[in-house]
């Protein structure tokens, strides 16, 4: 099983995303700057993973802290807050994570400094089980909407390795692959960081699911051939009203989807939905580094001076979204309606 990050005794451990399929290495932080480092540098990336490495950066935070009174651990523990709420704007899943190990921090306050410490390592830990368990969850639900037997694209990497394991897109997949349908997966390649050609097709190359790589232009022309049946893709902000964001290069996907009367599914958790963002206009877009554009594996493929955007993410509108695939079940339009009464389903129940 592919172990994307893990709470160890002597740290928090990732899988190197920055330098897979060619190389499979591993990266230890014992501080939350050095996860706030991995988690702006990719070197773990996808939105529910980057939530669960934040907790566990505050967590780490707290653990190493010479503190000696609740009040010395305070500020401590917010400046971890602040220093990993700032490394990546748009999943959603960072700041829900740091929302729900604050609220977990205040309901402790009043306790001994040594079961603060206990408890907040163990939220971090829940997080990471939970967030496995909502991902099979997602599977079971999202596998129905799966074909019997065809093509399946998908965009960037929502598999493990953007989780805590099994996946969210690939994650359904998986479920529908373990109920014996026979999927035949198409990654676009994601440019610029490459997330479907080095994750996507690494992770299901080694569960043995049949997967083609094709890059991004190509997409349209397999669709037009009928080689694709359904998309499934992950999220890393998903508005009130069921606008999505994710990997840039998802709009266009979802466009042509509609143009070919192909299904296009979204599966994210609740911890990617954001209730507080009406619709996807104010969902910020993080712009990366041009030279992620301008130079593929170090060398230029740019001339000097000329103007270069690379915005990581994009939002797809709602109408081009056939269903929501989450942990509690599948929302389907109007949005706005459904995914309200999912939230209210969870508030009611937890
Ligand atoms: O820039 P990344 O690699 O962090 O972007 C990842 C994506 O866009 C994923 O599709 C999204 O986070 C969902 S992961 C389950």
């Amino acid at each position: 099983m592919i172990q994307t990050l893990e709470w160890t005794e002597s740290g928090v451990r990732f899988i190197d995303q920055t330098k897979l399929p060619m190389e499979e290495t591993y990266v230890t932080c014992r501080t939350c700057d050095q996860v706030a480092d991995v988690i702006r540098n990719m070197v773990v990336r996808g939105a529910p993973a980057i939530g669960v490495a934040a907790a566990m950066g505050i967590a780490l935070g707290v653990q190493h802290s010479k503190a000696k009174t609740v009040g010395e651990l305070k500020p401590e523990f917010e400046r971890c807050c602040e220093v990993i709420g700032q490394t990546r704007p748009t999943a959603v899943n960072l700041f829900w994570a740091i929302r729900r190990m604050r609220e977990k921090f205040e309901a402790l306050r009043v306790r001994p400094l040594p079961e603060i410490k206990k408890a907040i390592i163990e939220e971090a830990q829940r997080m990471h089980a939970e967030d496995i368990a909502a991902n099979q969850a997602m599977g079971r639900f999202g596998a129905m909407l799966m074909p019997p037997s065809g093509g399946v694209l998908t965009h960037c990497n929502a598999g493990a390795l953007a989780t805590c394991g099994y996946g969210t897109a690939l994650g359904v997949i998986r479920a529908a692959v373990e109920q014996g349908k026979k999927i035949h997966v198409y990654a676009d390649e994601t440019r610029p960081f490459l997330q479907g050609s080095r994750l996507t097709a690494w992770e299901l190359m080694k569960d043995g699911i049949p997967t083609t790589v094709i890059s991004d232009n190509m997409a349209g022309a397999m669709m037009k051939q009928g080689k694709i049946a359904a998309i499934v893709v992950g999220a890393d902000r998903i508005a009130a009203n069921g606008d999505v964001a994710n990997k840039i290069g998802t709009y266009t996907v979802a466009v042509l989807a509609k143009e070919h009367d192909i299904p296009f599914y979204v599966a994210a958790p609740f911890s990617t939905i954001d209730m507080e963002m009406p619709d996807g206009s104010k969902i910020p877009i993080e712009q990366r580094n041009t030279k992620e554009v301008t130079h593929i594996a170090g060398k230029q493929m740019v001339p000097d001076g000329v103007a270069v955007e690379n915005p990581a993410f994009d939002v797809t509108p709602a109408k081009y979204v056939t269903a929501i695939v989450t942990e509690r079940g599948i929302a389907r339009a109007p949005y706005g309606e459904t995914l309200a009464r999912l939230a209210g389903q969870a508030a009611m129940s937890g």
